[in-house]
Order: structure tokens, then C-alpha cells, then sequence
């Protein structure tokens, strides 16, 4: 008897999980070809930069704001962990959490964003020149040094 009872509802809720998978797979579906809403959310904006254009990195025809949100951006666009880091830093300071973002400093120099790069400060890895060439770190450098 028990034994009996056993086995059907455990069959019953074989079928549940079963029909159950085949519900959601439909439903999914048609969400994906639907679009949002019920689609996977936006990505965020760090993992949002900027494509590489192709040809010579040595001499690049990128301007400084894209090769930064490409080679930077990854930490340093909204939601980077540079940016939470040095959101940190800038409130401590007494500055305003936009300061967070390197794009809204208005206290970096060229030659300190440069020497950053190439030596690391702390939580930030230095970068080689295979990660961010001379020429692309010059116009980085340019779109972030607004300091005197
Ligand atoms: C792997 C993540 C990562 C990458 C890639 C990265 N950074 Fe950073 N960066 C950080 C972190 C984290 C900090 C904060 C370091 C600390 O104070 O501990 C930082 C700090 C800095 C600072 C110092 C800010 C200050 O207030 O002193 C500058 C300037 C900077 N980064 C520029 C750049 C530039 C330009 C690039 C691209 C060429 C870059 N970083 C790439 C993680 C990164």
C-alpha cells in the first residue's frame, strides 16, 4: 500500500518537473525572440567599451576617449572596480562620487596618468606596452590630463 502511493507520486511529480521544464523552454523562447522585457538584462557599462579599430596600434587613428574606454574600461567605466575603488578614495577626500569616474577628473595630469599606467599604483596593475601602446597611452593620457 505505502509502497504503492509512493511510487504514483513520485510518477506525479516526475510529470510536474517534466511538463513544468517544457513550460518554461516555450516561454523562454518566446522571450528571446520577443526582446526585453523577459530577455537577459543590458550588460553593464564596463563591459559595454568601445571596439578596437583595426590596423597599426603603433599609430593609432583612435581618439583618446574610445581607446580608454576600451583599454581602461574594463575597470574604469561605471561599475569597474577602479571605479569603485577610487569612488572610495574621492569620497574620503571630500569629493563628489562622479569624481569616481578617471573621464570627470579634473586633477589628473598627462605624465601622471602615464606613469600610473606604466608602474601600477596599488590595486592597478601596471600595463605593458602590448596592453596599452605608447601612441594609444599618449591620447589616453591627453583625454584624461584636464589638471595643470
Ligand atoms: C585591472 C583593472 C584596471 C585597468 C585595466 C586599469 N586600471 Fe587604472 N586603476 C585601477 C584601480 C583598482 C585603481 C585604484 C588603485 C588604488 O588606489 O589602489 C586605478 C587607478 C588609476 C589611476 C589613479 C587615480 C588616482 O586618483 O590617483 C589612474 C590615473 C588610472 N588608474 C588610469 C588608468 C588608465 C589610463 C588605464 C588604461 C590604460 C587603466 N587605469 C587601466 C584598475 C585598473
Amino acid at each position: 500500500m505505502m509502497r504503492k502511493a509512493g511510487m504514483s507520486t513520485l510518477l506525479l511529480f516526475a510529470a510536474l518537473a517534466v511538463s513544468g521544464c517544457k513550460v518554461s523552454d516555450t516561454d523562454n523562447q518566446t522571450a528571446a525572440q520577443a526582446g526585453p522585457p523577459g530577455g537577459p538584462p543590458p550588460p553593464p557599462p564596463h563591459q559595454m567599451r568601445a571596439e578596437m579599430a583595426p590596423g597599426d596600434r603603433l599609430k593609432t587613428t583612435m581618439d583618446g576617449k574610445d581607446l580608454f574606454s576600451n583599454r581602461c574600461g574594463a575597470c574604469h567605466l561605471d561599475w569597474g572596480m577602479g571605479t569603485n575603488l577610487i569612488t572610495k578614495q574621492q569620497l574620503a577626500l571630500g569629493r563628489p562620487p562622479a569624481m569616481g569616474l578617471l573621464a570627470n577628473r579634473d586633477d589628473l595630469t598627462a605624465d601622471y596618468v602615464k606613469s600610473v599606467v606604466r608602474m601600477g599604483k596599488n590595486a592597478m596593475p601596471r600595463q605593458t606596452r602590448v596592453d596599452v601602446t605608447d601612441a594609444e597611452l599618449d591620447k589616453i593620457a591627453a583625454y584624461l590630463g584636464k589638471g595643470k
